[in-house]
């Protein structure tokens, strides 16, 4: 077990995050964090990495090292690529002791205990060291580098690359470290890398030895790599097992469950309220009436399902091709379609025709 949050809380003001939230993460897992804009999935992997503390609940981290490739990568406008791949993490320490050995050596005043050779040889070593580690991370970067392609462009500055090669140059400084990491952290990936970096980071996660925690909106991605899902909505957190596309079914499926139980509570409400009525009416006075009007206001008034958001659908081609642009066709769309066909709108490309049949919808272009 890497991570046990047991009813954890997290609020910024008025605003509810996390509320009683409980999950666990153990060796080699591999979960979507999953989520709307929001939500507090990035407060979530923040807590776990010990940078925000829970308002309340009992969070236990047992890692050995974790490594975070953040939603927005942060780089020194001015350095080089070179000079952002360097590995900071593991020798900040060593290199606050090397500022301190400085500046004994600056100021001539030597700690108690401690002669000038102390000093000496203890700043050579950490020196060797730190080469070493330097060597080692920046050189598995550049492996990476070299895997994107962008291993040429080491001299110029981070601030000339496309955000695409941004990307690249973060997530391979990223890897770079994950070397002995027991959990990875990914915020958002896939932003801004092409197709090709996405398949190798995906045969890269494959063959991690650690467990992963991915936040990310690409349903394509998280069906790869994942094998649990994290939905995190409206402050509640609920796990699924299954990648991406299999949490997608299981919700539908359980948001209908929902709806049917609703609408099941909803109808046997009203028809109690009917009859309390009509008793009301003639016999008003009667126990009868007065123990149905009690049984009604016991009755559980079950919650109605989350309202389903809009469905966005946005395409685009990347080259001509034949003249219809969308055909969709399914049994579910059309039973899905019939309560609210009439709300449904199509913006498209002006002259495109829509036509929709029995349980197809098409959408040719003009030319
Ligand atoms: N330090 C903070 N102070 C105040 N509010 C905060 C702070 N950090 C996060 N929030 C708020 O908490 C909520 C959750 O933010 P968070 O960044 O965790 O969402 P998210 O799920 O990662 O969203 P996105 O998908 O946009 O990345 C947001 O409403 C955000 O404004
Ligand atoms: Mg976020």
């Amino acid at each position: 077990m890497l991570i046990r949050a047991e009813g954890i809380s997290k609020s910024f003001g008025p605003k509810d995050v996390l509320v009683n939230v409980s999950f666990h993460i153990d060796d080699n897992d591999r979960i979507g964090l999953v989520g709307p804009n929001g939500a507090g999935k990035t407060t979530l992997l923040k807590m776990i990495m010990g940078e925000v503390r829970p308002d309340c609940g009992d969070l236990t981290i047992r890692t050995n090292k974790i490594v975070h490739l953040s939603q927005f990568p942060s780089f020194d406008s001015d350095a080089t690529v070179n000079e952002a791949i360097q590995d900071e993490g593991p020798r900040s320490e060593e290199q606050k002791r090397i500022e301190e050995l400085e500046a004994i050596m600056t100021s001539g005043e030597l700690p108690p205990g401690m002669d000038w050779n102390d000093i000496s040889m203890e700043y050579a070593m950490l020196q060797e060291k730190l080469v070493a580690a330097d060597k080692s991370g920046a050189e598995r970067a550049l492996d990476h580098l070299k895997t994107f392609g962008i291993d040429d462009r080491t001299d110029g500055r981070v601030s000339e690359l496309s955000g695409g090669e941004k990307a690249k140059v973060h997530l391979s400084k990223i890897l770079a470290q994950a070397e002995k990491a027991d959990l990875l952290i990914l915020d958002e990936p896939t932003n801004h890398l092409d197709i090709d970096a996405v398949e190798w980071l995906e045969e890269y996660l494959l063959d991690f030895k650690g467990a992963v925690v991915i936040v990310s909106h690409d349903r394509y991605f998280l069906d790869k790599t994942v094998t649990q899902v994290f939905e995190l909505e409206s402050g509640k957190l609920r796990r699924y097992g299954g990648n991406y596309s299999q949490f997608v079914d299981k919700k539908a499926m359980e948001l209908e469950r929902q709806r049917k139980e609703y609408e099941r509570n909803a109808r046997e409400r009203e028809r109690q309220a009917r009859i309390a009525d009509e008793q009301h009416r003639a016999l008003w006075f009667s126990s009868t009436h007065k123990t149905r009007l009690k049984m009604l206001e016991r009755m559980e008034v079950k919650e109605a399902p989350d309202k389903k958001k809009d469905l966005n659908i946005e395409i685009s081609a990347a080259q001509k091709a034949g003249r219809n642009m969308v055909i969709a066709k399914s049994s579910r769309w059309r039973a899905a379609a019939a309560p609210c066909s009439r709300t449904w709108s199509w913006r498209s490309i002006p002259g495109t025709s829509w036509a929709s049949s029995d349980r197809t919808v098409r959408a040719r272009r003009p030319w």
